[in-house]
C-alpha cells in the first residue's frame, strides 16, 4: 500500500489504529535482526479497527489465534474486547512465544492473553470449548487440516478471519510453498454448510461467519 494511502487511513481511524504500535515495530525488529528465515510478520496496524468490528459483532469474551509472533495481534485483539475477554494464541517457535509471554507480562496482559506453545495442528486438538473469534496468521499449509477444529471451536456467529492467503493469489509469498493447500482450504471453507466466507480479494484474507 502506498504511504500516503496509509497516512490517509490513520488520519481517518484518528488513533483507533495505533493500539500496541510499540509491539508492531519490536515484531519487524526482531525479524530484520533473525534473517530470512524468521516468520515474525506482524499483521498490518491498519487492520487493527477489524478486531474492533469483530469483537463487538461477536461480543467477544474468547478469541483465539494460531501464530503469536510477538504478541502483536493478540494484544490488539485483547484490547479491542475488552477487559471481560480473553485471549489463546498458539505459538511454535519457543522464542518467539517467549518474547510474547514478556511482552504480555510489561503490559500487565498476561491474565487475558494465554500462549500455547507448540504447532497449530498440534494444539488445536486438544482445545475445549467455543471461541467467538479465531484468527490463522501461522502456517497455511496446515489450515486445510484446521477445518474440523474451527467447526468444533466455534459457536453460530462465531467469526473466523485467516491470514497468509497470498501465496496462493499474489502479492508477497508467490513464490512460497502450499499454494495447493491454501487452494484446498478455501474450497472447503467456502463449500462447508457451516461457514459463510468471503475473501477479501487484494488484501488475501477470508473472513467466515460460522452459521
Ligand atoms: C505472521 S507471524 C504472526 C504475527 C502475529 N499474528 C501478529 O500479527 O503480530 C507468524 C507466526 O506464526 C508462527 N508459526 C508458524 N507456523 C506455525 C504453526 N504451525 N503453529 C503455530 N505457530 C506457527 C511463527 O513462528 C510466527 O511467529
Amino acid at each position: 500500500m502506498k504511504k500516503s494511502v496509509t497516512q490517509l487511513l490513520m488520519k481517518i481511524y484518528d488513533g483507533r489504529a495505533d493500539a500496541h504500535l510499540d509491539l508492531y515495530r519490536l515484531s519487524n525488529q526482531h525479524r530484520r535482526k533473525h534473517g530470512r528465515d524468521c516468520e515474525m510478520y506482524p499483521s498490518d496496524p491498519l487492520q487493527a479497527p477489524l478486531w474492533r468490528v469483530v469483537a463487538s459483532l461477536t461480543h467477544a469474551r474468547r478469541i483465539l489465534e494460531v501464530g503469536c509472533g510477538h504478541g502483536y495481534t493478540a494484544a490488539v485483539m485483547a484490547s479491542a474486547a475488552g477487559p471481560g475477554c480473553r485471549v489463546d494464541t498458539i505459538e511454535a517457535d519457543p522464542r518467539h512465544a517467549a518474547l510474547a509471554e514478556q511482552a504480555f507480562q510489561e503490559r500487565s496482559l498476561s491474565k487475558r492473553i494465554n500462549v500455547l506453545h507448540g504447532r497449530g495442528q498440534n494444539i488445536l486438538p486438544r482445545l475445549k470449548g467455543r471461541y467467538d473469534a479465531v484468527f490463522l496468521d501461522g502456517d497455511w499449509r496446515e489450515y486445510p487440516r484446521y477445518i474440523p477444529h474451527l467447526r468444533r471451536l466455534t459457536r453460530p456467529g462465531s467469526i473466523v478471519v485467516s491470514a497468509n492467503l497470498n501465496p496462493l493469489f499474489g502479492g508477497w509469498g508467490g513464490r512460497m510453498r502450499g499454494k495447493p493447500a491454501i487452494q484446498s482450504y478455501l474450497t472447503r471453507l467456502v463449500r462447508d454448510p457451516h461457514f459463510r466466507t468471503y475473501i477479501i480479494p487484494g488484501e488475501w484474507h477470508s473472513i467466515s461467519v460460522r452459521v
